[in-house]
């Protein structure tokens, strides 16, 4: 696979998504800007990573990605909640998110929670009532695995809560460490898991421990660099404001290792993320390509 390949087949996935996400909330009534706000976060332009995963990794283990579709565009749902609700002014205050203003600056604050509950109620009704998976069971399997990665025992809001009660504190690797695991590493491992869980192919255990290997890599590389972007990039380049960290006094890896440390530790999670893969897929090229463009990214 060539890296024009790459790219192809990303894009190809990700306009998978896109176009289903686009006949999302259109419906007609009373409630009409609450679903308005919604799209607007959805299809503000997000670089689709976790629907991508989650297609490609159903794709990696039965050669097909339309049975992990449902669960792709619940999994970008969930996300873009999550980023709704992280950016209002009780979190991290901010003000442009996908190179437009944030939802609840268009919207208003009591919207953009709303929106933000409904996107992530709306994603486990997507996943339940899936037609597409392996059937009722994998659907069930997918609501859990989608429940632990957003909740507080070991999902987003516990990593978010984490996060927020850090804020004006310096924190050491190992709290950050589990920071990044709770509140951007689960969704990965979900995104991943789920896309096993939709495969009419059954993962055998090795490469169901491959898969939560390889996202919980990705994860911690993905938000070191993110962590290294918010000092090192600009506002125009990553579509959200740089310096957004250390103006809400997060003590992130950025601020804990100089730029060369902390790109050598997503260099390092990156190789440990594609080993895992590469042992136990047939062919792992895709997922491999993608841990490297991540590892470079530039948003
Ligand atoms: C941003 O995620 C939140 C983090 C976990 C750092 P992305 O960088 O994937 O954001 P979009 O979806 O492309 O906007
Ligand atoms: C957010 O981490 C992780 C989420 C669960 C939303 P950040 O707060 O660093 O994400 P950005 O930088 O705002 O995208
Ligand atoms: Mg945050
Ligand atoms: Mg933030
Ligand atoms: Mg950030």
């Amino acid at each position: 696979m060539s890296g024009t390949d790459f790219e192809r087949a990303y894009r190809q996935a990700a306009q998978l998504v896109e176009r289903e996400l686009e006949g999302c909330f259109l419906e007609q009534g009373p409630q009409r800007e609450l679903l308005e706000a919604m799209r607007y976060s959805l299809l503000a332009g997000g670089k689709r990573l976790r629907p991508v995963l989650t297609l490609k990794v159903c794709q990696a283990l039965c050669g097909d990605m339309e049975p992990a579709l449902d669960y792709a565009c619940a999994v970008e749902m969930l996300h873009t909640y999550s980023l709704i609700h992280d950016d209002l002014p009780c979190m991290d205050d901010d003000a442009l998110r996908r190179g437009k203003p944030t939802c609840h600056k268009v919207y208003g604050e009591c919207n953009a929670v709303l929106a933000g509950d409904a996107l992530q109620a709306e994603a486990f009704r997507r996943v339940a009532a899936s037609n597409r998976s392996a059937g009722p069971a994998a659907n069930a399997r997918a609501c859990a695995v989608l429940g632990r990665a957003s909740g507080a025992l070991a999902g987003i809001c516990a990593g978010q809560y984490l996060d927020m009660a850090g804020q004006g504190r310096r924190l050491d690797e190992e709290e950050l460490t589990q920071i990044h695991l709770w509140k951007t590493a689960a969704l990965l491992q979900a995104a991943c898991l789920m896309g096993l869980a939709a495969s009419p192919v059954e993962a055998t255990p090795a490469q169901q421990a491959a898969v939560e290997t390889y996202a919980r890599e990705l994860g911690l590389a993905f938000q070191i660099r993110d962590d290294l972007l918010d000092q090192q990039s600009t506002t125009q380049e990553l579509g959200k404001p740089v310096g957004s960290d250390v103006e809400q006094g997060k003590h992130t890896f950025a601020a804990l290792y100089d730029p060369e440390r902390c790109q050598q530790l997503v260099e390092a999670h990156t190789q440990r993320a594609k080993q895992a893969v590469a042992d136990a897929f047939g062919d792992a090229e895709f997922l491999c390509w993608l841990a490297d463009w991540l590892a470079g990214r530039g948003r």
